[in-house]
């Protein structure tokens, strides 16, 4: 009993995992390596600080944009935007602003400049 019951709830969990989150990445060391090159210090607890004030934060009034969708330049465009928008804090935008980077359209050419 106690089998199928854990069972169901590694079913249930995996589902609700994936819907709020397939195209939207899962940050890992190797995007903290790329990263730290043009920002220094970057810990992997930032870009998934950053994941997660993005889904929380970002989706309220629009699908949750690819990251990979934009560019760096829109990015930096698009966010201080979206900041009076989604009335969060600076440090909010600046961590959504880091996660965001790391997987923008031209995030090859940033990690390797
Ligand atoms: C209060 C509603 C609202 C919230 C919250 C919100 N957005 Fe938006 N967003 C919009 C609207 C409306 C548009 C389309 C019109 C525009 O570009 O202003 C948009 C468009 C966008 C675009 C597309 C811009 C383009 O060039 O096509 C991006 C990217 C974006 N939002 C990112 C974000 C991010 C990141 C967050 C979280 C910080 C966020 N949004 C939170 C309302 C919102």
């Amino acid at each position: 009993m106690k089998k199928v019951f854990l069972a169901f709830l590694f079913v249930a969990i995996s589902a609700y995992i994936s819907a709020c989150g397939t195209t939207i990445p899962i940050p890992q060391e190797k995007d903290v390596v790329a990263m730290s090159k043009n920002f220094p210090n970057t810990k992997l607890s930032d870009l998934l600080r950053g994941r997660e004030l993005y889904v929380r934060k970002c989706s309220g009034c629009h699908t949750l944009k690819n990251p990979s969708d934009f560019t760096s330049a829109q990015w930096e465009q698009d966010i201080p935007d979206m900041k009076t928008k989604a009335k969060i804090k600076d440090d909010e935008a600046q961590a959504i602003l880091l996660y965001v980077l790391a997987y923008a359209k031209d995030s090859n050419q940033i990690s390797s400049r």
